[in-house]
């Protein structure tokens, strides 16, 4: 069976991610290599338990582990204080502790979740991941980043915490619901955009077997989307130099369009692909690339099922989103453009004018 390994390099912190099709019987031998844990707690939603979570669990109980399956509502509103309390109290009564692992079993919001539980459970438990959407295969289960929302602020109360190891299975997206594959896809092609000419040159040629779910094809964009994440984190892993600022390309807008378009009404890699055609005219106007590179994107954006053109919303709302990114970046608003395909760069203080005609 062909799989893939990319090794996180973060010294003791390292961790590696495995990539292949059919991987979920080997999960237990490949997790319990890095974390030798006899108990083991998977953290799933409703959507991936009966496809994918109890069949880990399984595997996990023919390991010879005692297992127990913690199961919450899929969706954004489950990254609370109050789920994170109950999963607490559910450790609590299942008699985890540090010889016990925590393992995520779905998309992001799992991950992020189930992590912050581990991170924060009894000083910190050891924790891996089975993500099981494309976003959260090819973004957030490299990094180690996980955290919790408060009911204005997202991410806000969280940590940094590695998992000792990813086990990502092409299959289980096969289960994805289309729009939610389409969306992982925008964070793909923005890793050919910052750091990448020839991958995104590669996901042009294979954008056939990409719509179709081609296993051999996920697999490689997965493994370099994992990779290129990787080398970003290793120079900047807990995002103090702003190198890994770069990963925010078509971010700043897309953050805006995600709170002015309400959340939900768009997913938010479908923000990530409008917002990056924005970024890239912006980059036009400033004289750093010229059309054509906005062009590629659009096409290729479009060819994979995002949307690319501004939904119609308050411009002015827009702009006061943004203003409010400002506090993250130590008071002034940058933007991530690109310079060439496969580069970008910082840039600080755009005219509001300029920063507004590339969303029109
Ligand atoms: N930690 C990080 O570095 C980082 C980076 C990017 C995003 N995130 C976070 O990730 C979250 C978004 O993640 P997401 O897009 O994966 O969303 P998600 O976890 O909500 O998953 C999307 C939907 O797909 C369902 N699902 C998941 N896997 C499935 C499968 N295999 N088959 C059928 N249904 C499945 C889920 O139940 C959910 O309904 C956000 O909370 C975001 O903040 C974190
Ligand atoms: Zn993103």
């Amino acid at each position: 069976m062909t799989r893939q390994i990319v090794h996180v390099e973060l010294g003791a912190r390292g961790y590696a991610i495995v990539i292949g099709s059919d991987l979920l019987a080997e999960a237990p031998a490949i997790i319990s290599q890095a974390s030798q844990a006899t108990h083991v707690v998977l953290i799933t939603d409703t959507h991936v338990e009966k496809p994918h979570a109890t069949t880990v669990a399984e595997h996990f109980a023919d390991h010879g582990c005692r297992v127990d399956l913690m199961v919450v509502e899929p969706g954004e509103s489950s990254k609370s204080v109050e789920m994170a309390d109950q999963l607490w109290r559910q450790l609590l009564g299942t008699a985890t502790d540090r010889q016990s692992l925590v393992v995520a079993v779905g998309g992001g919001v799992i991950g992020d979740l189930a992590g912050f539980v581990a991170a924060t459970y009894a000083r910190g438990l050891p924790f891996a991941q089975i993500p099981t959407t494309l976003l959260a295969q090819v973004d957030s289960s490299v990094g180690g980043k996980v955290a919790i929302n408060l009911p204005s602020a997202k991410n806000m109360v969280g940590a940094f915490w590695q998992p000792s190891s990813v086990v990502i299975d092409t299959e289980t997206l096969t289960t994805l619901p289309t729009r939610e594959y389409r969306a992982g896809l925008g964070e793909v092609v923005k890793y050919g955009v910052i750091q990448d000419a020839a991958f995104f040159q590669f996901l042009e040629q294979h954008v056939e077997e990409l719509n179709a779910r081609h296993a051999d094809c996920l697999r490689q964009v997965i493994a370099r989307c994992c990779q290129l994440k990787a080398d970003v984190v290793r120079a900047d892993e807990r995002e103090e130099t702003g190198q890994r600022a770069i990963l925010n390309y078509g971010h700043t807008f897309a953050h805006a369009l995600e709170a002015v378009a309400g959340y939900g009404e768009l997913l938010h890699g479908e923000a990530v692909s409008i917002g990056m055609v924005c970024a890239s005219r912006l980059a036009e106007s400033l004289g750093l690339v010229d059309p054509s590179l906005t062009e590629r994107q659009v096409e290729l954006l479009a060819a994979l099922g995002l949307p690319t053109g501004m939904p119609t919303c308050d411009r002015g709302k827009l702009w006061e989103v943004m203003q409010s990114d400002k506090k993250v970046a130590h008071g002034s608003l940058r933007f991530v453009l690109p310079t060439q395909l496969g580069n970008v760069k910082l840039v600080a203080d755009i005219e509001q004018e300029k920063v507004l005609a590339a969303m029109a």
